[in-house]
């Protein structure tokens, strides 16, 4: 249940690590923080690149990471990005998430006054393609 996870802790591994943004050219900011079953948490920014085309967005980041070490069940994604307006996830990073949870993956999103957005990854990306279709 979504209302069971500890979004303000997400929120605050979100908050840290998107100081650390490679942000040279967009000059925008973003933390995801993904909640893994066993309470592990696993940060990640966005890192943009010269060529702009490479760049790979915070979630993409977090969910990478969180795979590295051995994790690949997320069960809730939080974002933190500086628009009053709470940035949803681009369709790319939604795509990866339906890569390792199903629709009903919570997905939040807040500004840093507080405003904040609630998904679901169903929402985010209904008919998602997955391996089923493989
Ligand atoms: N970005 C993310 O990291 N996550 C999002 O949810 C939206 C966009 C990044 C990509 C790029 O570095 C910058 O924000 C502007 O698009």
């Amino acid at each position: 249940m979504a209302d069971e996870i500890a979004w303000e802790r997400l929120y605050e591994e979100a908050t840290r690590v998107r100081e650390r943004a490679h942000v040279p050219y967009s000059r925008f900011p973003v933390g995801a923080a993904v909640l893994y079953a066993d309470g592990s948490v696993v940060a990640g920014c966005n890192v943009e690149n010269a060529t702009y085309g490479l760049t790979v967005c915070a979630e993409r980041n977090a969910l990478a990471a969180g795979v590295a070490q051995g994790r690949k069940q997320p069960v809730a994604v939080a974002v933190v990005a500086n628009p009053e307006a709470p940035v949803p996830p681009c369709g790319m990073c939604r795509q990866v998430m339906a890569e390792f949870a199903g629709p009903n993956l919570p997905v939040r999103s807040r500004s840093p006054s507080g405003a904040e957005a609630r998904y679901t990854l169903g929402e985010l990306l209904p008919h998602a393609f997955t391996k089923d279709f493989l």
